[in-house]
């Protein structure tokens, strides 16, 4: 079995002519006969232009999983689903659709509420083919390919919010994002690991894909990990977990920022790689 992974957005490009980043996350995995796109980005750079210079073709798609429901994920979910002639099965967290903010600070200090919810109404992307599949729990939507359905947080050092807002029952209250799964793939080899954000915390994600499956090898995990986003004492405290488990390939994307890709790379070597726009993984 082999499976293939492009990474079609990102937040930045490899050396290919023509490719442009964003930030955002959109990975696009052959596995047997299966393609699946794991997220859209923002929507303008994987539609417009990277699928069509990487030679992927975003016409012909078996399902869609979007890991959670920001923009920066799901931004280009109704042009996919507009550019695929038949129905599509789009893989959801319940919560997904949930009116979403991020509290950002503006030049005179005071907080600015942004909108950073899925931009689309879910009926809107059902007449686009949309089959919404929504589930939390851990589930195969195809041989050897799982999602993870809801992530429990059981490490003490992940505290998953700080600056995230959800609408809730009219109130504004601190957003968990409660939503985020990620893709399992079986392999011989161990499991290919597939992270959006990673907003319930990378070493959650980690120890919550070995129970579900009772394996503890890692072929890769590759994806968005949001180490940008936390504190240096955080940072350091996820890396030296990651020394606990058998993984074969670092692949890092999206929200992991240069300081912790650094970090990764310093202590994994020979293990280790960034995930850019054009970044090809490929596994047998
Ligand atoms: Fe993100």
């Amino acid at each position: 079995m082999t499976v293939k992974i492009t990474v079609l957005s990102e937040n930045t490009s490899g050396t290919a002519e023509g490719l442009l980043a964003e930030h955002g996350l959109s990975l696009y995995i052959e596995k047997d006969d299966q393609r699946i796109l794991f997220d859209t980005g923002q929507g303008a750079t994987v539609i417009a232009n990277n699928a069509l210079r990487l030679g992927v073709d975003l016409t012909d798609i078996d399902a869609i999983v979007i890991s959670h429901g920001h923009s920066d994920h799901a931004g280009g979910l109704a042009h996919v689903l507009g550019l695929n002639k038949r129905e599509l099965p789009v893989h959801v967290h319940p919560l997904v659709f949930e009116d979403k903010f991020s509290i950002q600070k503006a030049s005179d200090g005071s907080d600015i509420l942004r909108d950073i919810g899925v931009r689309y109404t879910r009926g809107y992307l059902e007449s686009f083919g949309a089959r919404f599949e929504v589930s939390t729990e851990a589930h195969e939507i195809f041989p050897n390919v799982l999602l993870t359905g809801q992530i429990p947080r059981v490490t003490d050092f992940e505290n998953t919010t700080t600056r995230l807002r959800v609408r809730r029952d009219g109130e504004l209250i601190p957003d968990h994002v409660l939503d985020e799964h990620s893709i399992i793939i079986r392999t011989e080899k161990g499991l290919i690991l597939l992270l959006g954000c990673c907003h319930p915390g990378l070493i959650n994600t980690i120890k919550y894909a070995i129970q579900i499956t009772g394996e503890t090898r890692f072929a890769a995990v590759i994806g968005g990990t949001h180490l940008m986003f936390h504190t240096e004492e955080r940072l350091q405290q996820t890396i030296a977990a990651l020394h606990n488990f058998d993984i074969q390939l670092i692949g890092t994307s999206h929200c992991t920022g240069s300081k912790a890709n650094a970090l990764i790379r310093s202590q994994f070597p020979d293990r280790f790689m960034e995930c850019n726009v054009g970044s090809v993984v490929t596994l047998d």
